[in-house]
């Protein structure tokens, strides 16, 4: 199976490189094609995204990288994770559907976040080849993920809504920060599973929009255009500023949520591997789900 994925992986490298290659965006009449973009600066964005791509763009990102695991190294020192037993009843959450199409999410993001920080730091790792399949990997690597992320935002819809739950969750920060098992309100997903689920949902296809913006040079938005007056200069510099800036949340989010399925809720990650989870997880991490549950003579 490895050696299928390795071969799968392989020939999209190649494909892209071949692309990249041949593509007339990336080729010589680059810089004939910027010359036609508009250069009248229709909302003058030009000196805004040369001071943030130079002086702020790539140190958030890294205060992000180190900044946000770091909070989290000091609250596993601190409070510790949440360790429920393995050995007892288990509840079938999530179906295989659920997984697969979790599955192609959470790989594709192990391939554009890495490659996303190798673009946004190409000075240091030395540009060239390396830098430039880091690139098309990030661009290939968002196809798989453009594809689940509509069934993912429509299989979770009705469980990611906000409810009067969410409000005392949020009192509480989920009881994160206490030691103690008390059961926590919470139904299938708790508030902080939920402000994920909307910023990789919403701020997923804002990263997808944006990023094509700047992947496809020279596509005309005519719609845009007419409504913005923007020139095709300021429309790639606004989506250079809205991918850096979403990019932030979710990365910041998408740390929390390892952090959270890997190391604070101890064998949380195998729930969407087997499709299980743990009763008594259930019982004190979202007790109005499993209050339900019971009630239908699920446990
Ligand atoms: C290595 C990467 C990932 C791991 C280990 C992981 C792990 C998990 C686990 C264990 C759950 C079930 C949580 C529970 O019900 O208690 C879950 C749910 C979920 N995952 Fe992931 N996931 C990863 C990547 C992603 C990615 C890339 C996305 C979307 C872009 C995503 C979106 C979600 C959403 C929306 C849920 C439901 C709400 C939630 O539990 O936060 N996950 N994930």
């Amino acid at each position: 199976m490895r050696k299928y994925i390795v071969m799968f992986i392989a020939a999209l490298c190649l494909a892209s490189v071949a692309y990249a290659a041949d593509s007339q965006i990336w080729g010589e009449m680059r810089i004939q094609n910027i010359l036609g973009y508009g250069q009248e600066e229709s909302w003058k964005l030009g000196p805004l995204f040369t001071m943030l791509q130079h002086k702020y763009f790539a140190w958030i990102f890294l205060g992000v990288l180190i900044g946000v695991p770091a909070a989290f190294f000091i609250h596993y020192k601190i409070i510790g994770p949440k360790v429920f037993p393995h050995s007892e009843k288990k509840y079938y959450a999530f179906n295989l559907y659920n997984r697969i199409i979790h599955q192609v999410a959470a790989v594709s993001f192990l391939v554009i976040i890495p490659t996303g920080f190798i673009i946004i730091f190409g000075d240091f790792f030395g540009g060239g080849t390396f830098v430039r399949m880091a690139k098309n990997l990030h661009g290939i690597f968002t196809i798989p993920f453009t594809i689940v992320v509509i069934p993912m935002a429509l299989m979770w819809l009705k469980e990611a809504l906000f409810n009067m739950d969410d409000v005392k969750w949020f009192m509480i920060l989920g009881g994160y920060l206490s030691k103690e098992k008390k059961p926590i309100l919470a139904g299938k997903f708790n508030a902080g599973q939920k402000m994920w689920y909307w910023v990789a949902i919403l701020g997923g296809i804002t990263m997808i929009l944006s990023g094509a913006f700047m992947y496809f040079l020279d596509f005309k938005m005519q719609m845009l255009h007419n409504l913005t007056g923007m020139s095709q200069i300021d429309l790639l510099r606004a989506a250079a500023i809205i991918h850096n800036v979403m990019g932030f949340a979710v990365l910041a989010l998408f740390i929390t949520h390892v952090y959270m399925s890997m190391f604070a809720i101890k064998g949380a990650v195998h729930s969407i591997i087997t499709g299980y989870v743990e009763e008594e997880e259930l019982k004190i991490l979202h007790s109005t789900w499993y209050k339900k549950l019971k009630d239908q003579g699920k446990f």
